[in-house]
């Protein structure tokens, strides 16, 4: 098993840094390489992480050619030709994102197969809104055995109402419209950047997909798709991670290609606790004096709400700034795991059911850590570079999924990051 050791305490980033193709756009993007019955989807800009290879898996599980060339961060597939329609347990329980080949599939064969995902350590994850979509396009849906089987000679348009706006239930119903007899209406959609880059694939693929990133979706189904070519959209997290690795370290890093309109909400934050945060012809560069800065409320939300993916490393930023920050999440019901882990760190915060109070700017310590989840993990690392002396972070298969070369990057920038291998 891999570890981190970071020495920390006088950290403070400096220079630029690249961000990766977005793991949150290129996962639900593979599963609409299942539509295309003509010729080839050539992604771009792909990132080179492990729940990529694990959707490769699931997409070629239904016998389908995927071709990764990891060189030039570039997927080709070929769905055309008759495919298989069950998505396996094995690849389905390593990664939930999965669930949302299973509109493709059905749009596709008529009929599929998929392992029900489990929830994970963020939250129970239910899959209601996926399949009551499906259903109110004429899918017959059946849970027997831990899988979903659903079935439908030809799906038709349907006017949906989504009682959240799920970005993986917006995705699987988008896909499933696109081939459906008739007009879908999707409202109270998600209107991540991820779900506008979804749509733009899938309109180069002939689809007829209206009013991405707003929260109503209006699809008009066709009879086939073709394969086509996209570059995947930049990982706003990602870039996201790193402005908040600059703000706490009184930095001053550019992270360059990032996209203001996808980062606005957490650029906004940043800019009311008192860090400069700048477009730059080749990024957005961040810069800050942690001395200066003030503690915040933040509550997070769909999109275009502050990120819940952002929401443990903004928390590692609140650590470091003086006085009484409140942290909020609204999206999922166990997200504040990583708190627990940096109290041993010497942070003092009280967490009261959707709501965690930071008491930041005490001097904190490294300690060995264990992260949870994927965001988890990036805040303890971050957290790492504050504390003084060495902190270990463990169970670094949470940090590969969503990451490449997290630590190297840091290192470059000026953190004191290593990572090992132990027997
Ligand atoms: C996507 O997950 C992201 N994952 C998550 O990123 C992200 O946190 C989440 O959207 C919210 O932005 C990928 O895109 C692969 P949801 P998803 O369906 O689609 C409830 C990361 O760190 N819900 O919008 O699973 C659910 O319980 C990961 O990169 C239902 O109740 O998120 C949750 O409370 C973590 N019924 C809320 O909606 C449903 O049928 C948000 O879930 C579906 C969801």
């Amino acid at each position: 098993m891999d570890k981190i050791i970071i020495e920390g305490g006088n950290t403070r980033l400096q220079g630029e840094v690249t961000i990766e193709g977005a793991k949150n756009a290129v996962l639900p993007l593979l599963a609409a390489t299942i539509l295309p019955t003509q010729g080839k989807t050539i992604l771009r800009n792909v990132p080179i992480l492990s729940d990529v290879f694990t959707m490769n898996n699931v997409v070629r599980g239904l016998d389908i050619k995927v071709d990764f060339n990891e060189d030039q961060n570039e997927v080709v597939v070929d769905a055309s030709g008759d495919i298989l329609d069950i998505a396996p347990y094995e690849y389905v329980s390593k990664m939930r994102a999965s669930i949302v080949v299973l509109g493709p599939i059905l749009a596709r064969n008529g009929h599929a197969k998929v392992s029900m995902p489990g929830g994970c350590t963020i939250g129970s994850r239910p899959i209601d809104l996926h399949l009551k979509g499906l259903e109110s396009m004429g899918a017959k849906i059946t849970q027997f055995g831990g899988d979903i089987t659903a079935t439908a000679d030809k799906l038709k348009g349907a006017h949906i109402y989504m009682d959240f706006p799920s970005v993986g239930a917006t995705q699987n119903l988008m896909m499933a419209a696109t081939l459906a007899e008739g007009t879908t209406v999707i409202e109270n959609a998600a209107r991540e950047p991820e779900i506008v880059d979804l749509a733009t694939l899938l309109n180069k693929m002939g689809a007829r997909v209206r009013g991405a990133g707003t929260e109503t979706l209006t699809i008009t189904g066709v009879d086939q798709l073709h394969g086509t070519e996209h570059d995947v959209v930049q990982d706003r997290i990602e870039a996201g991670t790193f402005m908040v690795a600059a703000a706490m370290t009184s930095g001053d890093v550019l992270i360059k290609d990032a996209v203001w309109e996808h980062n606005r909400p957490l650029i906004l934050k940043l800019k009311e606790m008192g860090v400069e945060v700048t477009e730059e012809e080749r990024g957005i560069r961040v810069k800050s004096d942690t001395a200066k800065l003030k503690p915040v409320t933040v509550k997070t939300l769909p999109h275009p709400g502050f990120p819940t993916d952002m929401q443990a490393q903004f928390t590692a930023l609140m650590a470091v700034v003086n006085g009484e920050s409140t942290m909020i999440e609204t999206v999922f019901e166990n997200r504040f795991q990583h708190l627990e882990e940096m109290r041993r760190m010497g942070l003092h915060s009280e967490i009261l059911r959707d709501t965690a109070m930071i008491h930041g700017g005490n001097d904190l310590q490294g300690a060995p850590v264990m992260s949870t989840d994927l965001r988890a993990s990036a805040a303890l690392i971050l957290t790492g570079m504050v504390a003084n002396g060495t902190t270990v972070v463990g169970k670094l298969t949470h940090l590969d999924r969503g990451y490449y070369k997290f630590h190297e990057k840091l290192a470059n920038l000026g953190a004191s990051i290593k990572r090992v291998s132990e027997a």
